[in-house]
């Protein structure tokens, strides 16, 4: 018997032939069951070497089978590691829609380090969680001012001195972060994620500004005007922008500004916002507040600078015509799509 079952063992050739003389052996009403069935019947004396014979052949065969199993299995897989082949040089199969896209945020982003790249600007970026010395203090906002709470901050638990952390209200920190890591002239433009309590069509606890600061031993309004002009008439692909400062106030500039633009439809296909009269504020700027250049160990007497900073996403809605910032956030590759993002 045991000859004869390694033998069928042996020529196996699949899992379910193996799994059938295992069944014909070692299953209930098995050759080997059956043996041992007989165990009981025995004197003792003829148990004690016959069983021991018996038990022996289970053992043998038993694994005999797993061996002859696991090599089965092994041969399976070799073979199908043979007939499955990739060829990597096939086209895909899903369709054009169905592929990952870059966000359109980071498209933007691009976009626009690239208008600021050819003007001689080299991009910075700053942490998300600031402290509040970067956000408020070194920006020459004083304790206690009501601007700080204007900016609707993120405030963390203050730490064991009772400093607390914030997440950035604005893209701002990053200047004096700047000025602490580089002499002038200094030409950056700081893309990144800001956060403020504020949530609906137009604004989203989380969003994203554009910042760029320029600082030289001459630097003034009528330089900064031209920057936001030629970026203007480049990202919103135009020929010409209506551009009009109107008197603001910042802690970090003096004089501050809020700038409008006016589009002419008829110059550009691009810009699906407003008639072609209204005045649309696209950011703030101004010239960098002596106090703000000192923070960044830099004496105003031989330094002068300017620095803007836009609402990206508000930049973004106003460029391709889309009416709810929140759309940005769902991550609905059809609504990408809509708006005509590059894939
Ligand atoms: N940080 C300002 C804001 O978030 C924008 C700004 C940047 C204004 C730089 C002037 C200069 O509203």
């Amino acid at each position: 018997l045991e000859r004869t079952l390694l033998a069928e063992i042996a020529e196996a050739g699949d899992e379910a032939a193996i799994e059938a003389v295992r069944v014909a052996a070692l299953g209930k009403k098995g050759s080997i069951s059956d043996l041992l069935k007989t165990l009981g019947t025995m004197t003792p004396e003829e148990r004690q070497t016959r069983g021991a014979a018996i038990n022996a052949m289970k053992t043998l065969v038993t694994e005999a089978i797993t061996a002859r199993k696991a090599d089965l299995k092994d041969a399976a897989i070799t073979a199908r590691l043979a007939r499955e082949t990739v060829d990597v040089s096939l086209p895909v199969r899903s369709s054009p829609a169905e592929r990952g896209r870059i966000h359109p945020i980071s498209q933007i982003v691009d976009e626009i380090t690239a208008i600021f790249a050819d003007m001689g600007f080299a991009m910075a970026e700053g942490p998300d969680v600031e402290t509040d010395y970067y956000n408020f203090t070194a920006l020459n906002f004083p304790e206690g001012h009501p601007a700080r709470e204007m900016h609707d901050t993120f405030f963390f638990q203050p730490d064991e001195n009772g400093d607390r952390k914030v997440l950035r209200t604005h893209t701002s920190p990053v200047q004096i972060r700047t000025m602490e890591a580089q002499k002038p002239p200094i030409r950056i433009i700081i893309p990144g994620k800001t956060y403020r309590q504020d949530s609906d069509a137009t604004h989203s606890p989380m969003f994203h500004q554009v910042e760029g600061l320029v600082v030289d031993t001459k630097a003034n309004v009528a330089n900064l005007r031209w920057v936001l002009e030629e970026f203007c008439k480049t990202f919103f692909e135009v020929d010409k922008v209506t551009m009009r400062f109107r008197p603001s106030f910042f802690p970090f500039t003096e004089p501050s500004f809020e700038v409008d633009i006016q589009c002419d439809r008829s110059s550009g296909p691009i810009v699906k916002f407003g008639e072609g009269t209204d005045w649309m504020e696209i950011l703030g700027c101004g010239m960098v507040h002596p106090n703000v250049l000192r923070s960044g160990g830099l004496d105003p007497d031989v330094y002068q600078g300017f620095a803007f900073g836009m609402g990206l996403d508000r930049i973004a809605m106003l460029k391709y015509g889309m009416p709810d910032l929140r759309n940005f956030f769902d991550a609905d590759v059809r609504w990408m799509t809509h708006y005509g993002f590059r894939p």
